[in-house]
């Protein structure tokens, strides 16, 4: 217990924002400093400010009323430390000095809240030299070892009431509705707000579709007297054979987003009506679902415990209602993409939900 008081600490968020951060940070920094009487820095701008030495002290103050606000206090950035951008461009390896401001801060360990890319990051840290405590955050859900991340719930939910406002207008118009959601290279997102909203379609990158099968499925649809069909489309899906050799798509570009490609060739198909939506930076926007805040309070207390007995280069998953230290070297560089037999793709194939595969 003596040695844990005279710990210090040091905490960034990497990559793209999501909301959850603050929620996290919160309880990482209250947790740490309230039982264990750490002390806690934060470092600004993720690993850019840890490599330009930017930080300060985090008080009491500063960790209230924090829970609600999306974004992240300590701002964000996508730097990566072995490839430091300078002015003109070029880049370089900025490694070493990310390890000797961390030894001249005298800190004990990094806290790094992130996704997919910066569990890749903090495993260089660690392999030069920096004891590091992961969290796993992204709206894209898909990094391997957590059943979740924090940041998804949310996203899902704002996904989720896209796909609802869509369906009044749809019916309205008669029209096909394409709704693109983010999600990187995984279909977590489209799959759980196309599932919870009742998209008649649902694209994943996991599941290369077919087009022609999408257009069959909206013309059942219209031949039963459905006004309209809801598309949910995964920024990363792509058709059987990729976009790059089919020159239909080529016409339908239109700043290669795969829901206006999706959106062009269903109208051309089914000679009904289509109109497309790409959610966007929507979905990291805003306050964390109570979801969301759960979780990410649940994972930054627990990074708390594992600071204080000195569990080090480990991120911490959730697993149910508890949660996991797994060792970081197992969880960098892995992707968590949707099983195909996931029990959404499973639930939304027995009520008649497209994935454009069969
Ligand atoms: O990883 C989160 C995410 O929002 C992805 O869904 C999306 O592909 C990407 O970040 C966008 O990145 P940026 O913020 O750099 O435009």
């Amino acid at each position: 217990m003596a040695k844990s008081k005279s710990k210090r600490i040091g905490i960034f968020t990497a990559g793209g924002d999501c909301p959850g951060l603050n929620a996290a940070i919160r309880g990482v920094a209250k947790a740490a400093r309230r039982k264990y009487g750490i002390e806690v820095i934060g470092i600004y701008d993720g690993f850019q400010g840890l490599i330009e030495n930017r930080w300060r002290a985090l008080d009491w103050d500063d960790l209230s009323g924090i829970l609600t606000i999306g974004g992240t206090m300590l701002r964000t950035s996508r730097t990566k430390p072995h490839a430091y951008q300078l002015p003109g461009g070029e880049t370089i390896d900025m490694t070493a000095q990310a390890y000797e401001n961390y030894r001249s801060l005298g800190l004990d360990c990094l806290v790094i809240l992130g996704g997919g890319g910066t569990q890749r990051n903090a495993l260089r840290l660690v392999e030069a030299g920096c004891n590091v405590i992961t969290l796993p955050k992204t709206i894209d859900n898909d990094i391997a070892g957590t059943d979740v991340c924090f940041g998804y719930d949310t996203a899902v939910t704002i996904g989720t009431e896209a796909i609802d406002r869509l369906h009044s207008t749809a019916d309205s118009h008669k029209r096909i509705m394409v709704l693109e959601l983010m999600g990187n290279k995984s279909g977590w997102l489209a799959l759980g707000a196309g599932v919870a909203g009742g998209a008649d379609a649902i694209l994943i990158p996991e599941i290369p579709f077919d087009i022609e099968v999408v257009a069959d499925s909206i013309r059942d649809r219209d031949r039963q007297g459905k006004r309209f069909s809801i598309v949910a489309v995964a920024e990363g899906a792509e058709p059987r054979g990729g976009f790059a050799d089919d020159e239909e798509y080529e016409h339908a570009g239109e700043g290669h987003h795969v829901g206006t490609r999706v959106g062009r060739r269903l109208e051309v198909l089914t000679e009904l009506e289509a109109r497309v939506t790409i959610l966007g930076y929507v979905q990291r926007g805003g306050s964390p679902t109570p979801a969301d805040r759960l979780l990410a309070t649940k994972l930054g207390t627990a990074s708390a415990d594992l600071l204080a007995e000195g569990t080090y280069n480990v991120m911490v998953a959730s697993r149910g209602e508890g949660w996991k230290a797994l060792p970081l070297e197992d969880v960098a560089g892995e992707r968590r993409t949707v099983p195909l037999d996931h029990a959404w793709v499973r639930a939304a194939r027995l009520i008649g939900t497209s994935f454009g595969d069969e």
